[in-house]
């Protein structure tokens, strides 16, 4: 089993957003698929729950609640579990990164929001976990042209260091309304989010699912 974990110590960056789509994506490819909802918003259950058809499990959980999550997650078959956090809460942020295989890091490209994930990116570094960057609600190019504030926040991605995943999630309706009834945008008729999402899906999936040693393989015997 392996374990993602969204986080952002901004709020409103798109943490449940990414973490619903990427257990639904998960899910939609046949895997096993959990999502812990640690944000107390319970924004992320309430994807879950407002779905119709057959969707990833659901838990509520504390950051410190995490851990038996986990475990019990191992031992009923599940093969990916997905971690939605809240803004600020640094504490579940740090247990979650314990637990995760791949951490992304949801940023818009502001530079408030790129000051901001400066901090997150600290704790990542420190517990040396895989990571990634997810820019998202980034304005559509024009003529293939790329905002200049998508551009300057790509440029101090760069100077920071930062990986980023090459697909940037785009400022896109369907993101929301396709979430209200708990299903993904791939789900939804919306050819170009889906195809962004399920370009997002197919890198992120070989990063979380890498061969590593540790006790996640401990864990499956
Ligand atoms: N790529 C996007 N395009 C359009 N709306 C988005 C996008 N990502 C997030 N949103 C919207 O922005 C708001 C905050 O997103 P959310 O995922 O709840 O953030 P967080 O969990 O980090 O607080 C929500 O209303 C959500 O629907
Ligand atoms: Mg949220």
């Amino acid at each position: 089993m392996r374990t993602i974990a969204v986080i952002a110590l901004k709020g409103g960056s798109g943490k449940t957003t990414l973490a619903a789509h990427m257990a639904l994506a998960a899910h939609l490819r046949g895997l096993q698929t959990l999502v812990a909802d640690v944000d107390p918003q319970r924004s992320a259950s309430e994807v879950m729950t407002a779905r119709e058809a057959e969707g990833p499990r659901c838990v509520t959980v504390s950051g410190a609640g995490l851990f038996a999550a986990q475990l019990a997650a191992v031992g009923s078959g599940v093969d990916l579990m997905v971690i939605d956090t809240a803004a600020g809460a640094v504490e579940d942020v740090g247990q979650a990164l314990v637990l995760a295989d791949l951490a992304l890091l949801v940023v818009r490209p502001t530079l408030l929001d790129i000051a901001a994930l400066a901090r997150t990116w600290e704790i990542v570094r420190r517990l040396n976990k895989p990571a990634l960057v997810v820019v998202n609600q980034a304005p559509v190019p024009r003529g293939g042209v790329e905002a200049p504030v998508v551009k300057r926040a790509l440029r101090a991605l760069d100077y920071l260091r930062l990986p980023i995943a090459p697909t940037i999630l785009r400022n896109r309706a369907v993101y929301q309304t396709a979430l209200e009834t708990g299903r993904s945008a791939e789900e939804a008729a919306d050819a170009t989010a889906a195809k962004e999402m399920a370009a997002l899906w197919t890198y992120l999936a070989p990063l979380a699912f890498a061969e590593r040693d540790g006790p996640t393989e401990a864990a499956e015997g």
